[in-house]
């Protein structure tokens, strides 16, 4: 099934875009200005949304996402640049970008404190990080759900933690946290904080 995901993930997502997320990444990934980073980009799904940024520099590590992204880094209005790794470990200097997005990713980078880390190393100080992510929820019934699907679902869904709780790592990371917009009850989050380093 895992080896599945990369050509299922646009189909299965596509009601949920239509339905909200469309508007959601676009709202968010047009806050983003100067040199981006975007980390795992999958399928490529924000890229038609980037304006008057200078470029985008964009990792994912698994080469059967990206290759689902080609038209659309084709289609997109800016310059991008992809690179084959992981958040943990950049392969750009210090203080390179002014913003860096992240959407719907840090549920499956296994080491995320080492992927924000790095994220604030690559970061201009006041870079705006930009996230739309699912986290666990604060509602105890639900929150236990998603901790009990967790092993199941992380098989079936490219290693996809549905308990992570995303906002607690940021807050706790080093960014300041200025903006948390609740979607769907608190099961989506986007997330907009700022490199203070
Ligand atoms: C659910 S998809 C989201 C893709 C895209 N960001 C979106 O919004 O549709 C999660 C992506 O995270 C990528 N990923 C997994 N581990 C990662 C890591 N350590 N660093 C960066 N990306 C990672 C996966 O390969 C996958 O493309």
């Amino acid at each position: 099934m895992a080896g599945l995901f990369p050509h299922l993930y646009d189909t299965a997502m596509q009601p949920l875009e239509k339905m909200r997320f469309e508007k959601i990444r676009s709202g968010l990934v047009r806050k983003a200005e100067g040199r981006v980073l975007e980390i795992g980009f999958g399928t490529g799904a924000n890229f038609r949304y980037y304006r008057n940024v200078e470029r985008v520099d964009a990792i994912e590590p698994n080469p059967a996402m990206s290759r689902q992204a080609i038209k659309r880094i084709k289609k997109a209005q800016i310059p991008i640049a992809t690179y084959q790794t992981t958040a943990e470990n950049l392969p750009f200097a210090d203080n390179s970008f002014d913003t860096v997005v992240a959407t719907l990713v840090f549920c499956t980078i296994p080491n995320p404190e080492q992927a924000l880390r790095e994220i604030q190393r690559v970061s201009k100080p006041g870079a705006k990080i930009l996230m739309f992510e699912h986290v666990i929820m604060d509602q105890k019934i639900f929150g236990k759900t998603q901790v009990a699907l967790t092993p199941l679902w992380k098989k079936l869904c490219d290693g996809c933690h549905l308990d992570r709780d995303t906002l607690w790592l940021v807050a706790n990371s080093g960014l300041k946290v200025d903006k948390v917009t609740s979607y769907y009850k608190g099961l989506f989050l986007t997330i907009e904080s700022r490199c203070i380093q």
